[in-house]
């Protein structure tokens, strides 16, 4: 029988999950996100006489960006930094606070699909809106599981060992 079972992020040490989110989510937005955000207004310039045209999608991928942007850095200089160092008690109010954000973050991700029309380019659409909606169905399916790696995964691991049963009964 094959071992070759490729890990599973959820199953990652701590240090490890945060690198993995690093790498492979807050890396990633930060070089995507401007570009997208740049064709964006392109189509939105060049398509603006279209009925169909993803009007303010830009200005809604530009908002996502400028607060995940804050979002990343408490996450990176805060939050992260306490974990790996598995500074329990200095973290409950920020991951409150991450949370109340990331549900934020699912609320932006529903608006953006509707003004990218479920990321459905019109019949004919020109090559930069195709990329335009597989971009920002990219980021869609990364911010959520990115969300949940953080929400259920990497956050209990530390919201349990704040809450665990410290009286006498077994
Ligand atoms: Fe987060």
């Amino acid at each position: 029988m094959s071992l070759m079972v490729p890990t599973s992020p959820d199953t990652l040490p701590v240090n490890e999950l945060i690198a993995h989110i690093a790498a492979r989510y807050q890396e990633v937005h930060r070089r995507d996100l401007p570009e997208l955000i740049e064709l964006a207004r392109k189509v939105e310039r060049v398509h603006e006489a279209a009925p169909d045209a993803p009007m303010g999608l830009a200005d809604a991928l530009d908002r996502i960006f400028l607060e995940l942007d804050m979002h990343m850095q408490v996450e990176e200089n805060v939050l992260f930094r306490a974990m790996r160092q598995n500074l329990d008690g200095a973290i409950a109010h920020p991951i409150a606070l991450m949370r109340s954000e990331h549900a934020d973050y699912v609320g932006e991700l529903e608006n953006m699909r509707e003004l990218a029309h479920g990321f459905i380019p019109p019949e004919g659409a020109c090559g930069s809106w195709r990329r335009l909606y597989q971009g920002a169905a990219a980021l869609d399916a990364t911010l959520r599981e990115q969300i949940r790696l953080e929400n259920e995964v990497l956050f209990p691991r530390f919201e349990v060992a704040q809450t665990r049963c410290t009286c006498a009964h077994a």
